[in-house]
């Protein structure tokens, strides 16, 4: 680790002499308090000299006390792996301060427009659009992520925060309503919202090819132009972001789920093919939702899809073909039933 950061430091200096030139990133660096590399004095932040319990305020049962620095912690991140600007997947420190804050007037807010809570179910395997309302950011601006990932402070434009949204498609398996944490590390849908939209903040991702069957969530992420998430002025305020559930129903076609190459897509088929030879207990709660209980009276086969990662997928297939599916999804839920009431 030592040695990495030698080497940094050697790279950073050999980018200073090869670059003597005034570039206009100094010029900004100027703008945002300069070349130096001690704490300024008109920088520095009493706040973070006393841990916060003879502060001002009733001290709330159960707080932490605050840690402390006279410096400004600027030398926080010494001897441990600097973030440095990369995506650094085993962790790191960022010694990058958090920049500039919006009054609370201005406070970054989302609302996914598209898919709509409580809408109707979204076709599988069809390109459908994200879209959310945004206000108080100046959007689609954004920095090169793979090389300036929060390497910049958060900045305002006219009061507002300068940067962009993303938005983040999960599969939440059976169910609408999963009591299990999703794992952060897999979604089904990602993208980086980095245009304006239609400059009055309604902003567009176009899921092409769109998504298997199944139960998902997805959410906004807003972020400064370096990827940082936004940074508001006080404690109490509403969600910059927002998140929807939505359902996507199917033709009852597992062979659709395998042909999407989304990680949702790989999964869905994968459980579907299991479930074909073990109807298993995973269905259950899906069987029981809204979808399912749509399917089963139109006959079209989305009982089987609704269960997502399930064993009913498997049933949804078959009923697909008709009248002939529907005692087939029969049987498969009343397996599970079984299975769940034990
Ligand atoms: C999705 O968004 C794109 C780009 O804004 C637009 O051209 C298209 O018509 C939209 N599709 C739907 C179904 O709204
Ligand atoms: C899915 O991925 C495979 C292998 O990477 C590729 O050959 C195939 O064309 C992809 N299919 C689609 C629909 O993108």
């Amino acid at each position: 680790m030592l040695y990495k950061q030698i080497a940094c430091a050697i790279a950073l200096s050999a980018v200073v002499y090869a670059n003597p030139e005034p570039a206009p990133a100094n010029a900004a660096a100027a703008a945002s308090g300069g070349t130096g590399t001690t704490l300024s004095a008109n920088a520095i932040q009493s706040g973070s000299f006393n841990d916060g319990s003879n502060e001002v305020g009733a001290a709330e049962v159960g707080q932490a006390k605050s840690l402390t620095s006279q410096n400004n912690f600027i030398n926080n991140c010494a001897g441990k792996t600097l973030t440095n600007g990369l995506q650094i997947t085993t962790g790191s420190c960022n010694g990058i301060t958090m920049g500039d804050i919006p009054a609370k007037t201005a406070m970054v807010s989302s609302v996914i427009t598209n898919p709509q809570t409580g809408g109707s179910a979204i076709a599988s395997d069809t390109s459908f659009n994200i879209t959310v309302q945004m206000s108080n950011l100046v959007a689609g601006q954004f920095t090169n992520a793979d090389a300036t990932y929060y390497s910049a402070p958060q900045a305002l434009q006219g009061g507002q925060v300068v940067g962009h949204t993303h938005v983040t498609v999960q599969d939440m398996g059976k169910s609408l309503n999963p009591t299990t944490a999703l794992d952060a590390t897999q979604f089904a849908f990602f993208k980086g919202i980095n245009d304006a939209g239609n400059g009055k903040g309604l902003l567009t991702a176009v899921v092409t090819g769109g998504l298997p069957a199944g139960n998902y969530r997805v959410c906004t992420m807003a972020s400064a132009a370096n990827h940082q998430p936004v940074i508001m002025p006080v404690a109490q305020r509403g969600t910059a972001d927002d998140c929807t559930k939505f359902t996507v129903s199917g033709n009852g076609n597992t062979a659709n789920a395998a042909s999407n190459n989304g990680s949702g897509g790989v999964a869905a088929a994968a459980a579907a093919a299991s479930a074909v030879k073990d109807p298993g207990p995973t269905g259950a709660a899906a069987a029981t939702t809204a979808a399912a209980a749509k399917a089963a009276s139109t006959g079209t086969g989305n009982a089987g899809n609704a269960g997502g990662k399930g064993g009913a997928k498997a049933a949804g297939g078959a009923g697909a073909a008709g009248g002939a599916g529907a005692a087939k999804g029969g049987k498969g839920r009343k397996q599970r039933r079984r299975s769940f009431i034990a």
